[in-house]
């Protein structure tokens, strides 16, 4: 289904307006920005203007999109998320909620913590579990910090700051040296980017851990230029080869958790941006668009100041009389139609996120791992919700995929 609606998420709505997709715009082209805002969060309205076309997309994500499963879980102390911001919190108590009773099982050695960051997870988890927990974090600050915390709290979680590609990994400590990634029975992800995550399941699964518990995120962040599948059901198809960083980031395009300020924000540098691109239009007619870097930190405090920092580095010498307001309205009327396009785009986002999801959720059975899908938060909290668990199955170890998946409500 991906691979044949390819035309209508395969394309970059800010340098692109494909003609095929005339009929699905003329469907929203009464819509304001604020209700463009509204229809790319609600799953809902987008089946309301476009099920007509894409029926099977739309059947297909009601029947496939993963329950929100919420555990309750004991009460915790205040002192023990005193630094971890709301949202962040919010998002460890589901991915605890969701993974402590598999670990409980293995309570006497240590789990893993991939990709660690200051080790939120890790503290609660082993704070929950009376589990220590070995987290490995590449940037040694938050390996400080986080061993800082977890010290003046007396939890046996320990930091290792290394490069997860670099294993096996140790650490030497007042304790001694630890070795991780031998014998570790639980192995947890939040967070963790791209190709990390793809890693860890080799990795663990390698290791043979009892259980793993993965939350994708930024699915883009990987040096190869195309998805490299990781089952084998993926490796078979086509869309693999259609899976390029664009389309990537497209699985996680998202601003729901942003707020008003960092929107406007965004809206505004969209409209410079395509603002200059039609001046620059009139100024070099016919030549193709032009790529401009990423704003430097100093913002620029009007849409002149932005023509003025972006037209050298294109060679472009701008005349001494423009009509600047008319090119910035430009801009905003093209950041609309921009939203327009993306609106089709982004009723692709999470089918395509799912389906990155399904090939580790295969790869994993494929390693004999009984695997559940599920979401662990709200979309609010986070969009990037969904949870990966798989437990070894003992009998079935290194059985090739042997029946359906057992992946939904
Ligand atoms: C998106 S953050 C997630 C942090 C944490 N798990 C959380 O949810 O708050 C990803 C983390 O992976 C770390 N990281 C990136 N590359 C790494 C590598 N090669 N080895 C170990 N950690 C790495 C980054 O420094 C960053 O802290």
């Amino acid at each position: 289904m991906l691979s044949e609606l390819r035309p209508y998420w395969d394309f970059n709505a800010f340098t692109q307006r494909p003609g095929h997709l005339t009929w699905a715009l003329s469907k929203i082209a009464h819509l304001n920005e604020a209700q463009l805002w509204a229809l790319d969060n609600d799953v809902e309205q987008q089946a309301h203007y476009f099920a007509g076309n894409f029926p099977t997309l739309f059947e297909w994500q009601a029947q496939c999109e993963p329950a929100l499963v919420t555990t309750q879980l004991p009460s915790i102390p205040f002192w023990l998320h005193t630094d971890i911001p709301g949202r962040k919190w919010q998002q460890i108590q589901g991915f605890c909620a969701a993974t402590t009773q598999n670990a409980h099982a293995n309570s006497s050695a240590s789990a893993i913590e991939w990709c660690a960051g200051k080790g939120h997870l890790g503290r609660l988890h082993t704070w929950l579990c009376a589990q220590p927990v070995i987290s490995i974090e590449w940037q040694n600050s938050l390996c400080l910090q986080g061993q800082q915390y977890a010290n003046k709290l007396k939890l046996p979680q320990q930091f290792i700051n290394a490069d997860i590609h670099k294993l096996p990994l140790s650490a030497t400590t007042a304790q001694g040296t630890i070795q991780c990634a031998t014998q570790a029975p639980h192995w947890m992800a939040l967070h963790a980017c791209g190709e990390l995550h793809c890693h860890f399941l080799h990795t663990a699964t390698q290791h043979k851990a009892s259980t793993i518990a993965l939350a994708p995120c930024c699915y883009h962040r990987q040096q190869a230029t195309h998805y490299q599948a990781l089952c084998t059901a993926a490796q078979a198809t086509a869309l693999p080869a259609s899976l390029n960083l664009q389309a990537l980031r497209l699985a996680q395009q998202n601003q729901i958790t942003a707020g008003n300020r960092e929107r406007e924000q965004r809206a505004n540098e969209l409209n410079w941006r395509l603002g200059y691109e039609a001046l620059r239009q009139t100024l070099q007619p016919g030549t193709p668009y032009k790529n401009l870097p990423s704003k430097q930190k100093q913002s620029h405090d009007n849409f002149e100041q932005f023509c003025q920092w972006a037209a050298p580095k294109h060679q472009v010498n701008l005349p001494a009389t423009i009509d600047w307001p008319a090119f910035e309205a430009q801009g905003q009327q093209e950041r609309l139609q921009m939203m327009r396009h993306d609106a089709i785009r982004h009723c692709f986002r999470r089918p395509l996120e799912l389906w990155l999801a399904l090939d580790k959720a295969v790869f994993l059975e494929e390693q004999g791992y009984s695997v559940s899908l599920q979401q662990f938060c709200a979309n609010h909290i986070s969009p990037r919700n969904l949870l990966l668990l798989a437990n070894r199955d003992i009998n079935a170890a290194n059985s090739p995929l042997s029946k359906p998946y057992p992946l939904f409500k």
